[in-house]
């Protein structure tokens, strides 16, 4: 008998403003041409005026909790992965409890940018085993559209508001691969390599910042590291590319998707891409693709997924889970 942390419910939100390359076009030495083929993005979604992160985390929240027939007070912790929150404190987590009308439990939030959910995911899985909660709700959300600097067509043209949520409950496996849930984590950060991937503010400097990339570098990172990651959590339990059904990869870049689905061997048949729609939504991305996948019909109860991601730290890390 293993404990597990199975996925219960899923949901996510994006806000309603749908932004599509062209609009930069009128500000930017740019061309939806150029988005396109260099990162695979079309249009992102940016949240409205006086929307903030804990908004966007609140709607994927409930749409996860309607989707696993629960209400607020069946969860015992939530953990809100953002580089975005609404304020310095309290974390955006307690401010969704509370919209939730959850009294009772725990909430807190995790940073590690673009790596986030990942990290979120290995938090709760080991809350889970080690019993200090049952049912956690893991929400992935960011409005990146407010540390946009809108004079760096490098960088501003990439990144996408939006939320996504995941209900775990604990549940009692065989200890068998074929067990649903979280089958095994990696988690990784070299913070030597701050300077490619950083925001210039920030509490102590008494500044918001804006987000700063060297692009090139960040990609060459991800494409050795993402493929890595994925391999030492599919290692810790003895699987292999071939038996995942689906890559839900960080969606960045189309090219670095495709880069490391290859480094896997796997087609682009087995890999989720909703980059198109959403840009980079950072810590939001992953949930963002495990909800619109499941809602497509790729995703179903029992498919092997790897879920990996890199981003500012460098952060980053993989799960592999049973859906
Ligand atoms: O989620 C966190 C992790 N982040 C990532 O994974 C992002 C990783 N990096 C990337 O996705 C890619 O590096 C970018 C999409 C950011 C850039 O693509 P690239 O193929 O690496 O292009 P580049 O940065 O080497 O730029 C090529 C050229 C440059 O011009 P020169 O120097 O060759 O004349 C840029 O100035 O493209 C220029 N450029 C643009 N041109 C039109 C940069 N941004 C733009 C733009 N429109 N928006």
């Amino acid at each position: 008998m293993t404990k597990r942390a199975v996925v219960r419910g899923v949901g996510h939100y994006l806000p309603d403003r749908v932004v599509p390359n062209s609009e930069f076009e009128k500000t930017l030495d740019t061309s939806d041409e150029w988005i396109r083929a260099r990162s695979g993005i079309e249009r992102r979604h940016f949240a409205a005026e006086g929307q903030g992160t804990s908004d966007l985390a609140l709607c994927a929240a409930r749409a996860a909790l309607d989707d696993a027939g629960m209400v607020p007070d069946d969860i015992d912790a939530i953990i809100l992965a953002t580089s975005t929150a609404d304020l310095t404190f309290p974390a955006a987590a307690t401010m969704v409890q509370s919209a939730l009308g959850m009294t009772r439990g725990f909430a807190f939030d995790v940073q590690a940018v673009c790596a986030g959910f990942i990290y979120a995911l290995a938090n709760a899985n080991a809350l889970i085993l080690s019993g200090q909660a049952d049912r956690v709700l893991v929400i992935g959300a960011e409005t990146f559209s407010r540390i946009m600097d809108w004079t760096d067509r490098s960088t501003c043209v990439l990144f996408g508001d939006g939320a996504g949520a995941l209900v775990l409950e604990a549940q009692t496996g065989t200890g068998e691969t074929s067990d649903r849930g979280i089958l095994s984590t990696d988690l990784n950060s070299d913070g030597r390599h701050r300077e490619i991937l950083y925001v210039d503010g920030g509490v102590s400097t008494q500044t918001t910042g804006y987000l700063r990339m060297q692009g090139k570098e960040v990609f060459r990172h991800a494409v050795e590291k993402l493929a890595a990651t994925a391999h030492t959590a599919l290692d810790k339990v003895g699987l292999k590319d071939s038996d995942v059904d689906w890559i839900v990869p960080h969606q960045a870049n189309l090219r670095i998707i495709k880069a490391t689905a290859q480094k896997m061997g796997l087609p682009m048949s087995r890999v989720v891409v909703t980059v198109q729609d959403h840009g980079n939504t950072s810590a939001a991305s992953i949930p963002l693709a495990l909800a619109v996948g499941a809602a497509r019909g790729q995703i179903k109860q029992g498919d092997l997924l790897v879920t990996e991601a890199i981003g500012g730290g460098l952060a980053w890390g993989s799960v592999v889970l049973r859906w």
